[in-house]
């Protein structure tokens, strides 16, 4: 996710503030930039690619940096190519203001082609543009830059943490936050504000976290609090924080793959962020608008991203009346597949540089098949090969296990299933409204459940550490859920643990089950569930150890279960808190064994090569 520092002090700004985006460079990003004001100007300097490229373009500035206050940026794409244009901070037209954002604008193609009339040109594809202008609007209607900055903010649909600075104010620096985290840095005679405390722990460790709905306004010598809505002034304690860098970059987490589990919500809102409408049954694609219905789908990709493809194939079936076939990359590259011309290959992929995935695409893209990549990196190699990409906006993804990844890219492929339905007119529009409504709660219900799923985890994951192997098991998109289970368990706690389909246990596997041969079993209430408890009847007739993921008030289960509750979620979004649920499992199992969580021996987060 994008990285933001500003400062309001009496040292040079600018060094300062890249000097801050140095430290935010382990949020990833594509592109880079620095605003201040100088000679009653404000200046906007840019550069696609890595921070070095950004101070060159700094040192080549014609005159010495005397500003002492400023706001940068480190923008990690989601709309528009990682290029300069597309770079943070913007300006607005009149020069007025330059404005960096974190996160994503719902309604900025309205708000765009509403300024658009009033004369306002852009110069980017992104979604901050139009607010820095619509802020120089709203300027023309109020007493001060305060004001403007809220009303203009009223009008934003969306998640954002922002900063601005203004031409006639260059003491000063605002801050916004909503459904994106802002810290103050409260200093002497000098005050900070960032995405995150990593950026100015050097210089003070004195901050002040801005709530939901508040607006900052800071200068060398002051930081005021305001509600965003009223502009009521809010008190707000400073607090000491004595995190080192490395656990503020992991936001007090003990690892990535941790923060990156509880970030999910956030990914949630941020991957159906302007792409649902509960109210209007309504899903928005746009990427999508031109792209023929196919009569098939085939999804190919690899690992996690091959999970996220077992579990929407029966929702892009069932949803999207398409048959739907998944692959793994590595098999469909080689075995000469024969794909057809109203065929739609989607290539899922993470980091959009696995090579197998890759090899697949040029396969598909040689055939007169349709390709669409479904991907979190912008402007990756999967992303630019595709004749389409959608993208999973899930922010980098530090931690080589994928988590929030995985977490998006069902999000998006059931979006894409209401799509293909919507469009269709097979799925009913009242049944969209629904499960919409159901899907926009998603996020807040998993807010609610994941820290009791955290402390609960411990026990239930010491025992799976302590086994020699692992079945998981599931059925339907349970299955699924197992197959990412078990990848998890392995790849976490180099425990043996495999997956299968619940109903395969009779025909052969289940020999393999005796008191050391732990079987976890993924059992929601659902219309699996009595097949369900059947398998584990049949294990535990066996003496197999049983560990029980299920919901309260399911069928009877073996006593010799352990149970672990999942926490009520309608079918099929079942899924989006059973996975948490696997992850904090793995989690917490290598943990206990003492494990490179963040980095698994032998792993590598992007697997580029064969
Ligand atoms: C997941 O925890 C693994 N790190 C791995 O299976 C990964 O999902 C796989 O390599 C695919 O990566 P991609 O999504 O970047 O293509």
């Amino acid at each position: 996710m994008c990285g933001i520092i500003a400062y309001a002090g009496h040292r040079p700004a600018v060094p300062l503030l890249i000097d801050g985006l140095r430290r935010l460079e382990y949020r990833g990003y594509d592109s880079a930039g620095v605003a201040f004001i100088q000679q009653r100007k404000i200046h906007c300097l840019k550069a696609s690619g890595r921070l070095s490229a950004l101070e060159r373009t700094v040192s080549s500035f014609r005159m010495p940096l005397l500003a002492s206050s400023g706001i940068g940026h480190t923008r990690w794409a989601t709309h528009g190519e990682p290029n300069e244009a597309n770079a943070h901070p913007h300006l607005s037209n009149d020069g007025g203001f330059a404005l960096a954002h974190n996160g994503i604008i719902e309604n900025y193609r309205e708000i765009k082609s509403r300024l658009a009339g009033l004369g306002y040109v852009f110069y980017s594809d992104t979604d901050t543009e139009p607010l820095v202008n619509l802020i120089a609007e709203e300027r023309k209607k109020t007493p001060d830059n305060l004001s403007a900055f809220r009303n203009a903010l009223l009008r934003v649909d969306g998640a954002f943490a922002l900063s601005l600075i203004c031409l006639d104010e260059p003491e000063a620096v605002y801050a916004a936050r909503k459904d994106a985290p802002l810290v103050v840095g409260a200093g002497t005679e000098e005050n900070f504000i960032a995405s995150d405390v990593t950026a100015f722990l050097p210089y003070t460790r004195n901050v002040i976290f801005l709530e939901e709905g508040e607006i900052a306004r800071v200068t060398p010598s002051a930081r005021a609090v305001f509600d965003l809505r009223t502009l009521e002034p809010v008190s707000r304690h400073v607090r000491k924080i004595d995190w080192d860098i490395s656990s503020a970059q992991k936001g007090g987490y003990k690892h990535f793959m941790l923060k990156e589990i509880f970030e999910q919500p956030a990914v949630l809102r941020n991957v159906l962020a302007g792409r649902i409408n509960p109210g209007g049954g309504k899903v928005e694609l746009p990427e999508l608008e031109k792209l023929p219905r196919p009569a098939r789908i085939r999804i190919v990709a690899c690992g996690t991203s091959y999970n996220a493809g077992l579990w929407a194939a029966p929702l892009l079936e069932q949803w999207g009346g398409i048959p739907c076939a998944v692959e793994i990359a590595s098999e469909f590259r080689y075995r000469k597949p024969i794909l057809g011309k109203d065929e739609l290959v989607i290539l899922i992929s993470q980091s959009g540089e696995t090579a197998d995935t890759l090899a697949a695409l040029k396969i598909a893209g040689a055939s007169k098949a349709a390709t669409l990549g479904l991907c979190n990196v912008i402007g990756s190699s999967i992303a630019r090969g595709a004749d389409r990409v959608v993208y999973t906006q899930a922010g980098p993804e530090i931690s080589v296990a994928s988590t929030k990844a995985l977490c998006s890219q069902m999000a998006l492929l059931a979006v894409l299933a209401l799509h293909f339905g919507l469009r269709a007119k097979t799925f009913p529009v009242e049944k969209a409204k629904e499960e919409l409504a159901r899907f926009s709660q998603l996020a807040d219900l998993l807010e609610g459940h994941l820290p009791l799923l955290r402390r609960e985890v411990e026990p239930i994951a010491l025992r799976a550490a302590n086994a020699k192997n692992i079945f998981f098991l599931g059925r339907g998109q349970n299955y699924a859920l197992a197959q990412e289970g078990a990848l998890k368990f392995k790849e976490l706690s180099y425990v043996h643990a495999e997956a299968y389909a619940a109903g395969e246990m009779k025909h052969g596997p289940i020999a393999l089950v005796d008191r050391d041969f732990l079987t976890i079993a993924l059992a929601p209430r659902d219309e699996h569930l009595p097949k369900m408890i059947s398998n584990i009847q049949e294990v535990a007739a066996r003496g197999g150890p049983i560990i029980m993921l299920g919901q309260p008030g399911g069928e009877t289960t073996p006593e010799s279960a352990q149970f672990w509750s999942i926490p009520e979620c309608p079918p099929p979004f079942a899924g989006f808190v059973i996975l948490p649920m696997l992850q904090l499992l793995s989690y917490e199992a290598a943990r206990y064994l003492g494990k490179d969580v963040d980095q698994p021996r032998n792993l590598a987060k992007s697997v580029t090569v064969e």
